[in-house]
């Protein structure tokens, strides 16, 4: 009897317009998953002609202002600057009027949803939003931390399945939230990711203060840093916190906030004292001493003391 062949099914076809950061890392990484890049997009054309040359086989290299010579790939990804993803969904629209059987759009953004593709949507595209919860800076690592990730996918049903069965190639981890919660999503990401970053650097600059050269501010911190992720990566965050708000050194805290309204710029104290109310809610979980926790809180509200 001949034997059945099980045919290896191949990848989709696709383009991405707007290949920055996270567009070279999705199209390496998804080359190396197998999927055949016929053409990434930008508005500068060595942009698009450096991803290409880094995907090599025969990408083509488009700009921006000549969508209508984009193949009719089978997916195309949106990774625009989240501002002008709307004008380019309108652009594909109009650039690619007979080419929409059984075709996707998604795009990568956090905060914005599939509705922002709506143009494409009533052109009969499938629309949707495929955003990796990761910080990509360079296309060099990127591919690495994107096969990592968790991903947040919405939009209609097929595209959904799409943007699901991407994740999986690049053994990513897929999610789904509401439509309309994704700005409050994309809020909580910036807050876990560019956040961090800004506190390091507010952190950098008081130690300056204290008479630190950037470049010995940062190495010092990094340690400091690196421990803290390491306690909250196998701790809860109530149990993960350590120091001043842990063990409720009240006058510690007021030292605190009268070097920061003396020699501390204006945002490092707005963000100590607005971080340390939720700090106090993260010690009522351990069991702290409420009269403590109330002493400190007042210290908090209280006015910064006058600067000389
Ligand atoms: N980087 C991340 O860590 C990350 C993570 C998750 C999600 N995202 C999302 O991914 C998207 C891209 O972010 P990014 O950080 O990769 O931005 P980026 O590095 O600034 O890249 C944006 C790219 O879009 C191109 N571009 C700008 N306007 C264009 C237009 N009108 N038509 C075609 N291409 C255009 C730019 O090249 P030209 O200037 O040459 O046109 C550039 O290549 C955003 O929606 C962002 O929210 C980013």
């Amino acid at each position: 009897m001949p034997k059945t062949v099980h045919k290896k099914k191949s990848k989709p076809s696709l383009s991405i317009v707007g290949s920055g950061r996270l567009g070279t890392a999705l199209a390496i990484a998804m080359s190396s998953a197998g999927y055949r890049i016929e053409a990434v997009v930008t508005r500068r054309p060595a942009r698009a002609r450096k991803t290409a040359a880094l995907i090599g086989n025969a990408t083509a290299a488009i700009n921006a202002d000549e969508l209508h010579l984009l193949p009719a790939s089978k997916i195309v990804l949106i990774t625009t600057p989240d501002d002008v993803i709307a004008q380019t969904a309108q652009k594909l629209a109009n650039s690619q009027p007979s080419l929409v059987n059984g075709r996707v759009v998604l795009h990568t953004s956090g905060a914005l949803s599939s509705d922002v593709l709506a143009p494409l949507a009533a052109m009969g595209f499938q629309v949707g939003s495929l955003h990796p919860l990761v910080s990509v800076n360079d296309p060099r690592t990127g591919p690495e931390n994107l096969r990592r990730a968790f991903y947040c996918v919405e939009g209609d049903l097929g595209a959904a399945r799409v943007a699901r069965a991407i994740v999986r190639d690049l053994n990513g981890r897929s999610f789904s939230i509401r439509s309309f919660d994704k700005p409050l999503y994309h809020a909580a990401a910036v807050m876990a990711s560019g956040h961090v970053v800004v506190l390091f650097d507010l952190a950098t600059e008081m130690l300056m203060r204290c008479g630190l050269d950037p470049g010995k501010a940062r190495r010092v911190l990094r340690p400091l840093l690196e421990s803290t992720v390491s306690n909250l990566l196998t701790s809860d965050p109530a149990t993960a916190l350590t120091g001043t708000f842990a063990r409720g050194d009240f006058a510690t805290v007021q030292r605190h906030l009268a070097a920061l309204g003396s020699n501390g710029s204006l945002v490092a104290l707005t963000v100590y004292r607005a971080l340390g109310i939720h700090a106090l809610e993260l010690t009522k979980k351990n069991g702290a001493d409420p009269q403590i926790r109330e002493r400190i809180s007042k210290a908090l509200g209280a006015l910064p003391p006058p600067r000389k």
